[in-house]
């Protein structure tokens, strides 16, 4: 493989979950039978499962690697140090009952010197990454590419929401570029490697959310009565062609394993999969392919008709975690309240901004904050956003250049205590509803 660079044409392979098989040596893929005595160019045979083997088929996910030297060969393992990133629900903190928001986290003090791991921090989680249940809601702040260094993550897959800041995401499979108003998922236990061709040429840190999925896969929802097209369509999911580094040398292997963090020297690169078949590889998918459905009439449909992934449950329709987007859209609706009315749900939501302006609060939410609403916590749109939309003219009206979305979990998020002690904490956020005055006018 050529050095990833920004200049880079990426070829890619189109779907979501389907079998693909890709070479970048040619004859590198064993024909016929799937896995022979020895393995063309004598390479190792190497099974990735991301699901249980018995999973149901439509469900199971696995990929066979042909590489240079097994995964199996590395040195051995230390405790390596990464303060923020905590994994699942820490009980010991008070979790206070309220709507909570936070300011973009700023992007001065030690951005410009982290990589994509060390800046990692985790906002709020909920779950147990050893029973496989739950997620982490985390955002990055980082500067600098990893160069000789590599991460898995044993713990869960990696939903990575870039907010400001391309990223070049080099994985076993191959290099995904991605940019922001698109999103990559990276399977659990596939190693990745992330570099900032942005922040690279001097543009400053780069921002974004991740998802840390300790339960089930994400997967694309059920349509129903939608029918076989819309929301997210799976031929826009975009897997990367197999691709090797073909320069030698050490690599430090960074390990997320229980919620601890280790590292390894490696003689050779982890990225030395030469060809590769299955269904289960890292994929991204640019927002802007969503097909958002909507009313045509008036009221709104619920804001599970944005989900573009899905974590199931065990309980049908009460997802682990769904991702939801709110991307630019029409807005039709006759005599209708068009932002999101005030509620109390069952589902948690954590929600952050990518660009533009959130409808339900025009002002106070600004891209690479967030905002989390947990279980039957009231909230809605603010006094401004309440103001303007019971008032409004309702004329066929386009929400453009925005991007929110939700990571919306049935497990209440508990926020850590490096997001409830950080000066991002908007510790006025209730205000923004507190001149909502009785009009009651019998
Ligand atoms: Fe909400």
């Amino acid at each position: 493989m050529t050095k990833p660079t920004a200049s880079t044409e990426r070829r890619y392979l189109s779907g979501f979950g389907n079998e693909h098989a890709s070479e970048a040596v040619a004859g590198a893929l064993p024909q016929g039978r799937n896995n022979p005595q020895r393995a063309p160019f004598d390479l190792y045979t190497e099974l990735l499962s991301g699901t249980a083997f018995t999973a149901p088929r439509h469900e199971n996910r696995r990929s066979w690697l042909y590489r240079r030297q097994p995964s199996v060969v590395s040195g051995r393992y230390q405790p390596y140090a990464q303060a923020h990133w905590t994994t699942g629900a820490d009980r010991a903190i008070a979790l206070p009952p309220e709507p909570l928001r936070w300011h973009p986290l700023p992007l001065d003090g030690g951005a410009a010197e982290a990589d994509f791991i060390d800046g990692m921090h985790t906002v709020a989680a909920n779950g147990d990454a050893e029973s496989q249940v739950g997620i982490g809601s985390l955002m990055y702040l980082a500067g600098r590419s990893m160069e000789r260094r590599a991460f898995v993550n044993a713990d869960g897959e990696m939903l990575i929401v870039p907010q400001q800041g391309r990223l070049v995401i080099t994985t076993e499979l191959g290099v995904l570029d991605v940019k922001p108003g698109e999103i990559a998922l990276l399977p659990r236990g596939m190693v990745f490697k992330v570099a900032l061709p942005d922040s690279d040429a001097g543009a400053g840190p780069s921002r974004g959310y991740v998802c840390e999925n300790y339960g089930a896969q994400f997967r694309l929802p059920e349509l129903g009565p939608i029918g076989s097209n819309g929301l997210a369509n799976a031929r826009d999911f975009q897997a990367p062609v197999a691709a090797f580094e073909e320069d030698g040398g050490a690599y430090e292997l960074v390990k997320k394993f229980g919620g601890r963090f280790w590292k390894a020297p490696t003689k050779q690169s982890p990225f030395n999969v030469v060809a590769w078949h299955g269904n289960l590889a890292p994929v991204k998918y640019d927002t802007a392919n969503f097909m958002v459905i909507g009313s045509i009439s008036f009221d709104h449909p619920d804001p599970s008709i944005f989900t573009v992934l899905t974590s199931p449950s065990d309980t049908p329709g009460t997802a682990n975690c769904d991702f939801v987007i709110f991307p630019p859209r029409w807005m039709v609706m006759e005599n209708t309240f068009r932002p999101p009315w005030f509620h109390r749900n069952l589902m948690s939501e954590f929600m952050g901004l990518v660009l533009g302006e959130y409808d339900a609060k025009p002002g106070g939410f600004k891209p690479g904050g967030a905002s989390l609403h947990n279980c039957m916590v009231p909230h809605g749109p603010d006094e401004e956003a309440f103001d303007k939309a019971t008032h409004a003219d309702l004329k066929p009206h386009k929400l453009d250049n925005t991007l929110a979305f939700m990571f919306e979990s049935r497990y209440r998020f508990i926020p850590t205590n490096f997001a409830l002690k950080s000066p991002a904490l908007d510790t006025d956020y209730a205000d923004c509803w507190a001149g909502l005055q009785d009009q009651f006018k019998p």
